[in-house]
């Protein structure tokens, strides 16, 4: 049942070139420039209409989330709140009719989450679900919705299912902005070209698998982790950073890169790994100035970087890289490598990664 592989995780890790394929499989047809999805034909004029999105999801979905408040409010020009669902629901939210909630979850149970959706639509908003789990309650109490098509995920941490969050949220936002004329027709079909190509890519950054491997050994008795990333790839620090405290037990945070002098600096020593998520991107020289700042204090910095980037290799201790592609799908495959990392480093720990300590797959309790 595990294919395999020692883990499901692992194994869920390896499926995402097919399991995006999936998602975008029927929906997404590059060469005709054409993007059909049923779930929410008829949502789509309310979609473009609206004044805002709200995004309300948990764990990793919660950073799924935030990876398409980057999408839309760069294709669509709509404004985008991203929300815990668990603070949303008790700090009596404005919601006004004509909103839209996006809500966000893998399994499609979890408590928060479901009870966000049911406050916004008590309050007269339309609300949409992107979901793993076929006829879950989160599903089931949409409005309407577009499935992840990720299969069946069994690892506790969270990896396929991202990724295909990742890829139809993507869709959703390019659709939106189609019809909202906020994208050229030209742009939308480079956009589309780009997302087909993502699985492609995807298999391409599983092959630094092995040297990933030794990365972890050098960083397995790590006390403490920093990840930091800026624009797109922000979410996917953060959402490096919970990969390895869920399934390694090591103290790890994400941060936008620049906050770091805010703060988490005062944090860094020869002791202290750094990963950055350092492709080639809007964000490039910014971040770049980022990774100086770490290494002049001494800490070990692994840079997550675009494939043939000659700048960086010279200034950090390891680099892992990753095809290029457009920045806002980067996050599909920069969150590759920080899923092996995690996964290493949790396995050569000794720890359960399959059912770490104190968590559920899905959590329907508040
Ligand atoms: O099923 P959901 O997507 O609603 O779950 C949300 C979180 O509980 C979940 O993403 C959690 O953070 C994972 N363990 C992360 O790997």
């Amino acid at each position: 049942e595990k294919g395999g592989y020692d883990h499901f995780m692992l194994k869920e890790i390896n499926e995402q070139p097919r399991s995006i394929n999936d998602c975008l499989r029927g929906r997404l047809n590059a060469s005709e420039g054409q993007l059909t999805l049923g779930g929410i034909s008829d949502y789509l004029s309310k979609l473009r209409q609206a004044d805002r999105i709200i995004i309300a999801a948990c764990g990793t979905s919660w950073h799924a989330g935030l990876v398409a408040e980057y999408i839309f409010e760069e294709f669509c020009r709509i404004p985008v709140e991203v929300e815990y669902a668990s603070e949303f629901r008790y700090r009596n939210p404005v919601i006004h009719e004509g909103d839209i909630l996006i809500a966000i979850s893998q399994s499609g149970e979890t408590a928060d989450t479901l009870a966000a959706m049911e406050l916004a639509k008590s309050r007269g908003a339309t609300v949409l679900g992107v979901c793993n789990v076929v006829g879950s309650s989160i599903a089931r109490i949409s409005d309407a919705g577009v499935y992840t098509h990720a299969g069946p995920e069994i690892g506790v941490a969270s990896t396929k299912a991202f990724t295909a969050q990742l890829s139809v949220l993507s869709m959703i936002a390019l659709k939106v902005a189609q019809q909202k004329g906020t994208i050229s027709e030209t742009r939308f079909r480079e956009m589309l070209a780009h997302l087909e190509q993502i699985p492609a890519k995807v298999e391409e950054a599983l092959k630094s698998e092995e040297q990933i491997r030794g990365i972890s050994e050098l960083y397995q008795d790590a006390k403490n982790f920093l990840y930091l990333g800026r624009g797109y790839n922000f979410p996917v620090a953060l959402e490096g950073a919970l990969k390895l405290k869920e399934i390694s037990y090591i103290h790890a945070e994400g941060y936008p890169a620049a906050e770091m002098k805010h703060g988490p600096i005062a944090l860094i020593d020869e002791e202290m790994p750094v990963c950055f998520i350092a492709t080639r991107d809007g964000s490039y020289d910014k971040v770049v100035s980022n990774i100086q700042e770490v290494k002049a204090r001494k800490g070990k910095v692994i840079a997550i970087v675009s494939e043939g980037d000659v700048l960086i290799p010279k200034m950090v201790d390891h680099v892992i890289e990753v095809p290029n592609t457009h920045e806002a799908f980067m996050p599909l495959v920069a969150t590759i490598p920080l899923q092996l990392l995690s996964y290493h480093i949790a396995v050569m720990r000794g720890c359960n990664v399959d059912q770490p300590r104190n968590l559920a797959k899905s959590v329907t309790v508040e």
